[in-house]
């Protein structure tokens, strides 16, 4: 591994995928096994491992598990569609199940070969972000990320957070903000730990002092990752996204939505049409098993929103950049690609 990118939150040792419990983090690092597909899709389900690309990773891997272990083709489905059904917005989740579909075979090393290929060219998508947004960026400015979008939510090197450790590299970068990111704190947590292993300065803010962090004229670009991006440019990504792209276009400040090819969905016209994950209303009520809000009180927890492409000043993937994201320029994207 080069420098500013130390961490994998994976390992596939041929027979297990161990898994960093990203739940622990960062006061312990320790490793849930996983044995069998069932496995995976808990571990999933539970947020051991989380983001986007990580998890489609994972489920490739549980997918190696269930062709190894289901005994029937039909058992192996059933495996499959629990998988799939681990978390709903994160479409590469589905997108890595689909890509070993169709290599249409039984035979369990394909699928290895494939699962490793996802892992692979997902780490080479980060590199190749990573370079093309650190080139939006001018010397000395302010960058602000939301959740965690790093080497723990990828095959590596991250998403947004990868452009920010290029751009540090490159000596473009003069602060660093971090949203804590309620109610799992992906931020404080996973963020602020991962700048922190590679040297990179960072300062952790409440959710809810972004807009004064903007206003105050600190942030000239919010670099974000997606869970999923729509055929017309809409992104599903942590909840607080909207919030953030709606306070930066307010201030001036640029917002950058940094994703692979393997998050855009482009069989969703919209953002309305990307199913938002909501998880039990507890998680926000609670931290660290201890309850905080009043006995009574109900929490709402949808745990993504959806940003609307016109506050997307530019979409940034392996294939290059998209300003001002629209159908069209969706749709040239993968022009080259379509059969
Ligand atoms: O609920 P999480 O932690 O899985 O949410 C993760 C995010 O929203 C990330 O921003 C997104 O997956 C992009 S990660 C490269």
């Amino acid at each position: 591994m080069s420098g500013f990118d130390s961490i994998r939150p994976y390992r596939w040792d041929g027979e297990v995928l161990h898994l960093l419990d990203q739940r622990r983090l960062p006061h312990q690092a320790t490793e849930v096994r996983c044995h069998s597909c069932a496995d995976v899709s808990r571990a999933i389900a539970a947020m051991v491992i989380r983001g986007a690309p990580a998890i489609g990773i994972a489920a490739a891997f549980g997918a190696v598990l269930a062709y190894r272990q289901a005994e029937s083709p039909e058992q192996r489905d059933v495996l499959l569609a629990d998988l799939r059904r681990a978390r709903p917005t994160a479409v590469n989740l589905a997108w890595a199940l689909e890509r070993i579909a169709a290599l249409d075979t039984d035979d369990a090393l394909l699928v290895e070969r494939e699962a490793a290929a996802i892992a692979a060219e997902d780490l080479a998508a980060n590199r190749a972000m990573g370079e093309l947004g650190a080139g939006l960026l001018e010397p000395g400015c302010g960058v602000l990320t939301h959740c965690n979008t790093g080497s723990l939510a990828t095959g590596g090197f991250g998403t947004a957070l990868g452009v920010i450790r290029r751009a540090w590299e490159r000596g473009l970068v003069g602060a660093v903000y971090a949203t804590e990111t309620r109610p799992w704190l992906q931020g404080a947590r996973l963020t602020a730990w991962e700048l922190q292993e590679d040297g990179i300065p960072a300062t952790l803010l409440a959710d809810s002092a972004a807009a004064l962090l903007m206003r105050e004229g600190r942030v000239r670009w919010v670099i974000v990752g997606a869970d999923r991006v729509a055929a017309n440019g809409d992104v599903a990504n942590k909840i607080g996204t909207y919030g953030l792209a709606i306070a930066a276009r307010y201030h001036g400040a640029g917002f950058m939505v940094v994703a692979p090819t393997s998050t855009v969905d482009m069989g969703v016209g919209g953002g309305g049409e990307i199913p938002v994950e909501h998880r039990p209303g507890d998680e926000l009520l609670a931290l660290d098993g201890h309850r905080l809000a009043a006995a009574g009180a109900e929490g709402w927890n949808p745990v993504f929103d959806i940003t609307p492409a016109e506050l997307v000043d530019v979409l940034v993937t392996e294939r290059g950049l998209v300003h001002r994201p629209s159908v069209s320029s969706m749709a040239c994207l993968f022009e080259d690609t379509e059969e």
